[in-house]
């Protein structure tokens, strides 16, 4: 998962930096960031018996994919659905990179 997440890193940081150079022009980029969605993506992924999947209850992606779109038309930058996909995300900021490494490690595995 190492490309994986270090991909998604660099779609949210060019996303910001894009709808920073298109302020003004009437573009915004929304990027939207949900956490664990029931769609096809754990069992195409191999992650259908990671912690992820199992310890928090996905979110319907139909409540994510509407979380977007709304982001998108008041033009918010980043969109994170969920309460507890957004305490994470605040949690991780403040965090020794080393323990989110771990952690995350611990979430992709088996239970
Ligand atoms: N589900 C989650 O928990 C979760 C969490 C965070 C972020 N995301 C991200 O959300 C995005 C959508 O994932 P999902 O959960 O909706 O997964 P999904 O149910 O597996 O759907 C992926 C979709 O992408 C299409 N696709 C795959 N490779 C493609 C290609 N090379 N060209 C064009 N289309 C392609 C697939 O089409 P076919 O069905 O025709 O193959 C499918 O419609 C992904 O970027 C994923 O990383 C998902």
């Amino acid at each position: 998962m190492a490309v994986y997440y270090a991909t998604k890193g660099y779609v949210l940081l060019f996303s910001e930096a894009i709808a920073d150079d298109l302020r003004g022009t009437g573009v915004t980029v929304t990027a939207l960031c949900p956490g664990p969605t029931a769609t096809g993506f754990p069992q195409v992924a191999g992650m259908s018996h990671s912690r992820l999947f199992n310890l928090l209850k996905p979110m319907r992606s139909a409540d994510v994919a509407r979380y977007g779109i709304r982001a998108m038309e008041r033009g918010k930058r980043v969109a994170i659905p969920g309460m507890a996909n957004k305490l994470l995300t605040q949690s991780i900021r403040v965090s020794p990179r080393r323990l989110v490494t771990t952690i995350v490690r611990k979430l992709q595995e088996s239970r």
